[in-house]
């Protein structure tokens, strides 16, 4: 999907429509007849990004790893239990029911199943016409021709507003759900594995419709998938997820060609490659050994360290911050890929641009930049 112009014709970065600042959400665990708590499940634990006006934001991730969860707090459908969501510049964090009520018109969600999110005892018209119920909008030429033209929108019969749920398709239910999030001219569409639920041909459907939406009413994205392929397509940029938090952010060429943080390279190492030139191309696929950990006691220092195979003393008791180590591509770890020397050492260096230890640095993290393939040299195309 492309941004607008005005989302990129300015040389400063536009103004965000949405702003995730150190989100968390830890789900109570409770036992006992007095409920006392004993635990939490840390769902989301200390994210932030932004989201441009215009653009898509893809959210990739393992399952479990608290993407509608994540999905959940920017849409205000769950309080958090700490951190910022910005919506136009607003604190939307914490504004009860009433004050997130006008809000709740520029902020859509398309959910992931398509048969458990639509009502069964209502008509597709009267699901369609609940926004404007709710919000107590009257739009021009009454609710009726509006919700018909919005069917015809995405792709439906108008006829069909007196049908019920169950005569549909799978991917014409995923087209209501889709009506029902337009109706009320959204700006933030929050879709949470809109089309996993589908069949793959139906599946592309759904994708080029949600695609020339955007286009048509200028919507911005937040697109939930674990399916990497239809993540690329759709997204301008990535955020990776891993149990809880964000590991890497960056556009979408970066990400797939150079990805930086181990478990990304996993991920991308799994992905068909498209070009028909490149198809017997030998690909280094990294299988991922054990389970994800569980998110009630996430390990310490970097949660990825269980798995990775660059793990090293620092990754198990130090957490990696994430930092801008490319322009534009943001990672969380202590050994990225591509990097000769660790983030710290980079900081180092470029403090004391006369002294001479990097040579060390360097070659003490040598075995690390060499450990796994060379895919960051040889990118796709
Ligand atoms: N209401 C809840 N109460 C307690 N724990 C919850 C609740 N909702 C989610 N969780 C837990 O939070 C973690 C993240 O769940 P979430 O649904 O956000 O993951 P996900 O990345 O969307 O997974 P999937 O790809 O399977 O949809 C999981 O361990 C889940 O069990
Ligand atoms: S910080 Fe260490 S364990 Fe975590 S991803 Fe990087 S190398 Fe692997
Ligand atoms: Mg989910």
């Amino acid at each position: 999907m492309t941004i607008p112009a005005q989302a990129t014709s300015s040389p400063e970065a536009p103004e965000a429509l949405l702003r995730v600042e150190g989100l968390t959400k830890h789900f109570p665990i409770k036992k006992g007849l007095l409920q006392r708590q004993v635990g939490a499940v840390k769902a989301v634990d200390g994210i932030s990004f932004d989201v441009r006006p215009g653009e898509t934001l893809g959210v990739v991730g393992e399952s479990g790893c608290g993407k509608s969860t994540m999905g959940r707090l920017i849409t205000r459908l769950l309080e958090p239990t700490g951190g910022k969501v910005e919506f136009q510049g607003t604190d939307i964090s914490h504004l009860g029911v009433a004050k997130m009520r006008p809000l709740r018109r520029d902020i859509q969600m398309i959910f992931q199943d398509p048969y458990g999110s639509l009502n069964p005892r209502h008509t597709v018209g009267s699901i369609v016409s609940a926004p404007f119920v709710l919000q107590g909008v009257q739009p021009e030429g009454g609710v009726k021709k509006e919700v018909q033209r919005l069917l015809g929108l995405v792709g439906l019969n108008p006829e069909h507003y007196n049908r019920y749920p169950h005569e549909f398709s799978g991917g014409q239910r995923q087209r209501i759900g889709i009506a029902r999030a337009l109706a009320l001219k959204p700006k933030l569409v929050v879709a949470d594995e809109p089309v996993s639920a589908l069949d793959v041909s139906i599946q592309a459907q759904v994708v080029n419709l949600l695609d020339d939406l955007q286009e048509e009413l200028g919507l911005t994205y937040v697109i939930i998938a674990h399916d990497l392929s239809v993540i690329r397509h759709v997204s301008d940029r990535i955020a990776v997820m891993y149990l809880g938090k964000i590991v890497e952010l960056a556009d979408r060429k970066s990400l797939y060609e150079s990805p930086m943080h181990p478990y990304t390279k996993a991920l991308m190492s799994a992905v068909p490659i498209p070009d028909p030139r490149r198809r017997g191309a030998k690909t280094d696929r990294i299988l991922l050994k054990g389970d994800v950990p569980s998110p009630i006691k996430p390990p310490a220092g970097c949660r990825f360290h269980t798995r990775c195979w660059k793990a090293t003393e620092i990754c198990k008791t130090q957490e990696p911050p994430l930092l801008e180590l490319r322009p534009g591509q943001q990672v969380a770890c202590h050994h990225p890929e591509g990097v000769a020397a660790a983030p710290e050492v980079i900081e180092v260096t470029v403090a004391k641009p006369a002294e001479e230890p990097a040579a060390e640095s360097a070659a003490e993290s040598a075995p690390e930049a060499e450990a796994p393939s060379k895919d960051d040299e040889a990118p796709e195309k």
